[in-house]
């Protein structure tokens, strides 16, 4: 029985991705043939594997600041036989520099700062023909339910029309637009919650129950009463073109 809570034990993607969206990107991303990958605030890479896998030419890098995840990467990659074809690297994103052809950045836009700050960034990473997979949070008609429950920098995020703007305002086209639905989000949020929740099922009475209750309680009441059908998820594949 673990003492302590898994970590993102419950979760394919630390984003709100379905598989059959997850393949879908993959196999549109490696119709371009790209030759190199970075995934920048890759996480444990599953969407990385998975575009590796499906551009049997292509050598992957990602790159992210917490070992645990890069770890699983890695453990990830001997089990798909792609070890010599990816690295797991702890590297901040703004000491990047190298450009490839094909770039990820989903959910991790913090690597650079805001949402313009990352674009801006990303654009100098992605070779000229390249492309840039961009996924960030967008408001969606609904917008919040309760503003006091959701945190200062979602709340300043722009809407899917907003954020296409913003990429073609940095230099990128948009080669194709997609957003989260409802039920990815909420298995995110599910699976996100069920490490507390499964753990709580047989630790009611450990010493640090009473603060992960109380965390998780937190977190599912700014979900459900803040910003649930509020808070969307772009996925944009944007385009660098060449000249
Ligand atoms: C929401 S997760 C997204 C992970 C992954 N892209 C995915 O979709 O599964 C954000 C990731 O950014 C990483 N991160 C945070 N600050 C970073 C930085 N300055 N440079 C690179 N990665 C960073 C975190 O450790 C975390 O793994």
């Amino acid at each position: 029985m673990s003492d302590e809570p898994a970590f993102y034990g419950h979760l394919t993607f630390n984003a709100p991705l379905s598989d059959g969206r997850a393949d879908a990107i993959a196999a549109r991303l490696a119709a371009a043939a790209p030759a190199t990958v970075l995934d920048v605030g890759c996480g444990w890479g599953e969407l990385l594997l998975r575009v590796l896998a499906a551009a049997p030419g292509a050598r992957g890098t990602g790159v992210d600041t917490d070992d645990r995840v890069l770890a699983r990467g890695r453990d990830a990659a001997v089990d798909r036989g792609l070890v010599g074809r990816v690295a797991f690297d702890d590297i901040a994103g703004r000491d990047l520099s190298e450009p490839a052809d094909l770039v990820m950045c989903v959910g991790s836009t913090h690597a650079f700062g805001d949402t313009p700050d990352a674009l801006a960034a990303l654009q100098k990473l992605v070779r000229p023909g390249g492309r840039l997979l961009f996924g960030d949070g967008i408001w969606q008609e609904r917008g919040p339910v309760d503003r006091d429950l959701v945190w200062d920098d979602v709340l300043a995020q722009p809407d899917l029309g907003g954020l296409v703007d913003l990429a073609v305002d940095t230099g990128f086209r948009p080669l194709w637009v997609e957003a989260a639905d409802a039920d990815e989000w909420d298995a995110f949020e599910s699976g996100f919650l069920a490490d507390s929740e499964e753990w709580l099922m047989t630790h009611a009475d450990h010493p640090d129950a009473p603060k992960i209750r109380a965390q998780a309680d937190e977190h599912r009441r700014r979900w459900l009463h803040g910003y649930r059908n509020g808070l969307g998820f772009g996925y944009l594949t944007l385009g660098v073109p060449v000249g």
